[in-house]
């Protein structure tokens, strides 16, 4: 990026806390040390990787001390805030009494929080399961839904990611997370019901009932013609933002059941409150799930993740042993128990609504100017802005959205990439960032934009 004159950059909202000095090892070595020893799976953004050493709320610092604006969230995980002092004194005060010992043991936290849990739920999801991840939750829904229902196959949306362990990498509809090996025993992928990249034409309203038409038809064609569930992430995360129209949703639970499924609502991203006007992804569309996963937002940034569901429904698990070593650990029991109550005392949902309101018209004034964006999509803090060198094609930006987290980095903003193509920005900040900052990245996405839009060839 051309050199700027400071005074024309973005500044960020003042913060009084100051991170504590850095006395580790240099960047340079922690690199070299993790290319060495880990595996090479796991990668980094930036062409120079950067190493966070500090979080305070809704601000990063890295190791010179150099603050950030977080708009991922460590992938829409820390919804409370970096370090937000009730989880932090919680976490604290259970890791300093007792640390593990497993459910083969009571302990007053996990029934105490799985009431509060539940209470943020319709009245007959009356059970928990706690797990530590999402993947381990949408493998132990799939499990109880075929237990449950005594049938295998499964109904899964093309787009859609529901983690990397073997059952979730078979729901999981990306060839770029998909590999080449068995996964996915019985799952099929109905059409993904966002219009921007639909296969079929009309209007939202009209593609959102074609797409659940496209899912009868699926569950006709390949299944017997009974399942054993459909699953779903009310607005898909990784795949970019994306959604269907208001009715999608309502049909494709109706499609499912009339074939004997039950209907699994993925609100790992979705979840206690991001989406601004409800606590779950799925209140949009007035639907009541038969399960919930859960993950990410639930525990604050700590390991934690759950399925929600009916007694009924969780009963069949209890045919045979299971047990799972850290699920219901009293740190992470404590951790999402204060999470819980930071999302109301903080306010997050409904700042979740007006800041991510204020965010995504500030967003669309972008739309108007850049013809990189082709479109802006997502409600509350889960926000997405997919890149595109033409409009009519929708040729995948996919280099350029590169370069413009690169330039948002340079200018103290750092921003997550999802879609297929790896051509859209994900914003989905904590939910405590304020309207000066969401005015501090829009300013700084602007100039990014206009730098990248500069280098895109005349052709593009
Ligand atoms: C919607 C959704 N489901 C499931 C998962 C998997 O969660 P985890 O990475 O905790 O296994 C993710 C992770 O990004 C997700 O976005």
């Amino acid at each position: 990026m051309p050199e700027l004159a400071t005074a024309t950059l973005p500044q960020m909202p003042a913060c009084a806390h100051r991170p504590r000095p850095y006395d580790g090892p240099s960047r340079e070595e922690v690199l070299a040390q993790r290319r060495a020893h880990y595996n090479p799976a796991v990668f980094t953004y930036y062409r120079e990787p950067l190493m966070i050493v500090e979080g305070h709320m809704q601000y990063l610092f890295d190791d010179t001390g150099r603050r950030y604006l977080d708009l991922i969230a460590g992938i829409a995980t820390v919804s409370c805030g970096h370090c937000h002092p009730k989880i932090t004194a919680r976490v604290t005060e259970q890791i300093a009494r007792l640390q593990h010992a497993t459910t083969l043991y009571l302990h007053p936290t996990l029934p105490r929080y799985a009431e509060k849990l539940l209470d943020k739920l319709p009245d007959d999801l009356d059970t928990v399961y706690f797990v530590n991840s999402g993947s381990e939750a949408n493998d132990l829904a799939i499990t109880m839904a075929r237990l449950y229902t005594g049938r295998r196959d499964v109904i899964a949306v093309r787009n859609a990611y529901h983690g990397g362990v073997a059952t979730a990498l078979g729901l999981t509809s990306h060839h770029t997370w998909k590999y080449p090996i068995p996964h996915g025993e019985g799952v099929h992928h109905a059409v993904c019901p966002d219009p921007y990249r639909s296969p079929f034409d009309g209007t939202p309203e009209q593609i959102a009932e074609k797409s659940a038409e496209d899912l009868a038809d699926l569950v006709r064609f390949t299944t017997s013609g009974r399942i054993a569930a459909y699953i779903a992430e009310p607005i898909q995360g990784v795949g970019g933002t994306t959604y269907g129209a208001p009715g999608y949703l309502e049909r494709a639970y109706q499609v499912a059941r009339e074939h004997g499924g039950l209907c699994i609502s993925d609100e790992v991203q979705t979840g206690f409150g991001r989406t601004g006007d409800h606590y779950w992804g799925f209140e949009r569309s007035g639907v009541v799930p038969d399960m919930v996963t859960m993950a990410k937002g639930i525990g604050g940034g700590f390991p934690l993740a759950a399925v929600v569901t009916r007694r009924e429904i969780a009963e069949p698990l209890a045919q045979r042993i299971h047990f799972n070593t850290y699920a219901g650990n009293p740190v992470s029991m404590a951790a999402g128990l204060a999470a819980l109550e930071v999302i109301d005392e903080d306010g997050l949902q409904e700042n979740a609504r007006a800041v991510g309101g204020h965010l995504k018209a500030g967003l669309e004034r972008l739309a108007a100017k850049h013809t990189l964006i082709g479109v802006v999509r997502g409600m509350g803090l889960m926000l997405g802005v997919e890149l595109v060198r033409d409009r009519l094609t929708k040729e995948p930006a996919n280099t350029e959205t590169i370069e413009v987290m690169e330039a948002a980095r340079g200018l103290g903003l750092l921003l997550g990439k999802g879609g297929l193509y790896g051509n859209v920005l994900r914003i989905k900040p904590p939910l405590c960032i304020s309207r000066e900052d969401a005015d501090f990245a829009i300013e700084v996405l602007d100039l990014a934009l206009s730098e990248v839009s500069g280098q895109v060839p005349p052709s593009a």
